[in-house]
């Protein structure tokens, strides 16, 4: 059933219409706990594919509206030994490869074909950290750095400061929001950088209140910013109107506005809800994730996605830094490596492959933050950090 999860929150359903109910039909492809619904509704089709990994299971539902009468529903597959599908809708992703599933609903003598395109790859590609240059590869082509500074609670001045005190210490990855108040800020510390342009990678994220007018929204991201493009846009957390905010950033990365998109705070089940009703891929999710708070099931699920995993908080965030700063365990194996804690806290995420952008507005901290790639913890390390879990969140956003 996990798995079959796992798959649905990959598909896209497409749909074609054909002729005799036009007009009033055509589908539009949801998905729930393992079925693939599509619903039949207006005229015009989406072209999407769902995409499945080898030997996955999936059943297909068709809702069917304003159609009077008795219906039956037909399926087939166009490659039989790629997807096979039961008269029921049970669909069978058997061999590498792309098959179309044919769809069709009959009422009396009318008869509407619809089509689900079905892609089966052989397993999902988690995304591969590259230690020797520090960066990780996107679904989206793009290259993101592999650490970065958090600008959250960094207003005016500075947050100029510590961004320039970033960038002058080879940081190439700027987490800032609209929330934070400081995109201006960011802005500034990247132009007044010297540094060309496409050598840095800037995040930002809509936030809740703004998903209902989301082109405006982006649009002031970029005014305020004022660098161009975004390299990564990330929608804050789930909220009103959220698919029609992400829609807008997919339509902000075919106008060259934005690299990359992505999600912050959304976790399996929610990524399940969400996935099927948008087109591209997130390239990053953004969540809590520290020593007291690892979220392994979350990391591993969105790695099995092709997502890149990115953790906020990565020392507890401010009020907790302090105690787990001084966490004896994380002590110990730090000493061991001639490293502070910090450091170590660092390096974990890394082996965890989780993308880290600690904040701090002091210099020698940014410069310690970034000095994490000469060491290396053994598994033993890894598995003494892993045991700290205590599913403690510190915050929700
Ligand atoms: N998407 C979301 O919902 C969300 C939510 C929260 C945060 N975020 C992002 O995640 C970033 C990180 O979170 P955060 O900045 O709030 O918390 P954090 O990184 O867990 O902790 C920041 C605190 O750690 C201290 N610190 C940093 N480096 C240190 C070092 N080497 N040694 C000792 N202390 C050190 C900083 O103090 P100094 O300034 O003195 O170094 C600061 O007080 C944020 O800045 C933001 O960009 C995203």
């Amino acid at each position: 059933m996990k798995q079959i999860r796992k798959v649905i929150a990959l598909c896209m359903a497409v749909v074609l219409l054909a002729g005799s109910f036009s007009g009033q039909t055509i589908a539009e492809a949801k998905s729930s706990r393992g079925k693939v619904t599509l619903k039949v509704r207006k005229t015009n089709y989406t072209k999407r594919t769902c995409q499945l990994v080898k030997g996955q299971k999936v059943s297909v539902k068709v809702k069917i509206s304003n159609v009077k009468g008795k219906k039956k529903v037909r399926y087939s597959s166009s490659h039989e030994k790629i997807v096979s599908v039961s008269p029921k809708g049970r669909i069978h992703a058997k061999k590498k490869g792309t098959s179309k599933i044919k769809v069709v609903v009959a009422s009396g003598k009318k008869k509407m074909n619809s089509w689900l395109k079905i892609k089966v790859v052989n397993k999902s590609k988690s995304p591969k950290f590259d230690f020797k240059k520090k960066t990780v590869k996107l679904n989206s082509g793009y290259s993101m750095p592999l650490n970065g500074i958090g600008t959250y609670s960094l207003e005016g001045d500075k947050c100029v400061k510590s961004v320039s005190e970033a960038l002058k210490r080879g940081v190439r990855l700027i987490d800032t929001a609209y929330m934070y108040d400081n995109e201006r800020e960011v802005g500034k510390a990247v132009r007044e950088s010297g540094i060309p342009r496409e050598k840095i990678f800037v995040t930002t994220k809509l936030y809740p209140d703004q998903y209902d007018n989301p082109e405006k929204a982006i649009n002031d991201s970029l005014k305020r910013l004022n660098i161009d493009y975004i390299d990564l846009l990330l929608l804050h957390h789930p909220g009103e109107n959220d698919v029609k905010a992400y829609q807008a950033m997919e339509k902000a990365v075919r106008q060259g506005k934005v690299r990359s998109i992505g999600l912050s705070n959304w976790y399996i089940e929610e990524l399940q809800e969400f996935l099927p009703q948008v087109s591209i891929t997130p390239a990053v999710v953004q969540n809590e994730i520290h020593p007291y708070y690892q979220e392994s099931k979350v990391i591993n699920y969105v790695h099995s996605l092709g997502i890149v995993m990115e953790g906020w908080y990565p020392f507890g965030g401010r009020g907790y830094t302090k105690e787990m700063l001084s966490n004896k365990t994380i002590g110990k194996i730090a000493k061991a490596h001639g490293k502070s804690v910090a450091q170590v806290i660092l390096r974990w995420n890394l082996q965890k492959g989780v993308v880290v952008i600690p904040g701090s507005s002091n210099p020698a901290h940014i410069q310690e933050n970034t000095e994490i790639y000469d060491f290396q913890l053994s598994k033993k390390e890894m598995k003494q950090i892993n045991a700290l879990n205590r599913d403690e969140k510190h915050d929700w956003y």
